[in-house]
């Protein structure tokens, strides 16, 4: 099913009946989603998934009906996940949830290659988005009473993603996902030619910060990329390139901005007005997603943008936690950035 906004399929119990079994045994056989050898497997073991779901997720990699595809009705039982992790750190081995995630896994691996970031949730592929103590108002996915700003994911990055992908796990509030998609916009309030001027700015967020990762990593080479990749962090924040925010094709743009982390001081002044003109009309056509467990939403990264409202976090081990992966048709494209072709860590 797809209206304007969404490409939807819901899990059916014959479906669940195939895919239980199929991911229980994946699980047996290896430890974690990070296994740079599961990893590497997904595209040949997305295979097995069942036809209807790969003819479903490549119509929306392919034929882009919708900016956001969502599959919901996968089972999770709620009691054998136990807690809600207190950090992303406590969560990697022996995840409870570990069926789901290679399901996710699978599901991505059908729409490109998955990848993580040195700077990110220590180099790991799969991340946890949960409420974490202490970042309760940090404009950062962790966060709570402070929603978190709508954005492309990774904006001010050139191997940024085409796809963010996430998995419910717990939702208890119903906290919402904010969205607002291309096909929702009105682009005769907008100046779509100053957007695909190349006069605008963004800087890095939060998350790519060395103060939210480990000094080290052990390995020295990887140490020496991080140390390039968090100079040029501090580059892009004192000094970022100027780029277009629209690209592709005028009448359907793809767009990529993240306003928290931008500054028309210095822009032109058809830039500023045309900027600020976009973030109106985005604001106006913005509407709530709200995930459910079991639920896989995968957002064109290109096509939509996508933030959280605030909610009360309550720190007893029923907290709303969500897997997220980062996607991209061009891993290729990022090969300056990664230690070997096969290796999915953007440092
Ligand atoms: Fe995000």
């Amino acid at each position: 099913m797809t209206d304007n906004a969404t490409h939807h399929l819901a899990l059916t119990a014959e479906d669940n009946a195939v895919l239980s079994p199929m991911l229980t045994d994946l699980a047996k056989r290896y430890d974690t989603v990070e296994d740079s050898e599961l990893a590497r497997r997904a595209p040949v073991l997305a295979r097995a998934l069942p036809v209807h779901l790969l003819e479903f997720l490549e119509e929306f990699r392919i034929g882009e009906p919708a900016a956001l595809c969502v599959i919901s009705g996968l089972a999770v039982d709620e009691a054998q996940l136990g807690p809600t992790p207190t950090h992303w750190r406590d969560s990697q081995f022996d995840s409870p949830a570990f069926p789901q995630e290679i399901f996710f896994l699978l599901c991505a691996s059908v729409l490109g290659d998955v990848f993580g970031w040195g700077t990110q949730q220590d180099g790991r592929i799969m991340h946890d988005v949960l409420p974490i103590r202490g970042h309760e108002n940090y404009e950062i996915g962790s966060n709570s009473l402070q929603p978190l700003s709508w954005h492309t994911e990774d904006a001010f990055h050139p191997c940024r993603g085409d796809y963010v992908a996430l998995m419910c796990l717990k939702n208890p509030d119903e906290v919402a996902t904010i969205v607002c998609t291309v096909p929702d916009l009105d682009l005769t309030n907008v100046d779509v030619d100053a957007l695909f001027e190349p006069e605008f700015t963004v800087m890095p967020d939060n998350s790519h910060q060395p103060q939210n990762a480990r000094e080290s990593t052990g390995d020295a080479g990887v140490d020496a990329l991080r140390a390039r990749s968090f100079r040029l962090i501090e580059l892009w924040n004192s000094n970022p390139d100027k780029r277009a925010l629209f690209f592709g094709d005028r009448s359907s743009p793809y767009l990529s901005l993240d306003p928290y982390h931008m500054d028309p001081t210095g822009w032109p002044q058809r830039s500023q007005r045309a900027f600020a003109a976009l973030v109106a009309e985005i604001e106006a056509k913005m509407t709530s997603v709200v995930l459910r467990p079991g639920d896989c939403v995968f957002i064109d990264n290109f096509r939509a943008v996508h933030g959280r409202k605030s909610f009360t976090p309550r720190y007893d081990g029923s907290d709303r936690w969500l897997k997220r992966l980062n996607i991209t048709r061009n891993i290729r494209g990022s090969r300056a950035w990664r230690t070997a072709p096969d290796s999915r860590i953007i440092h």
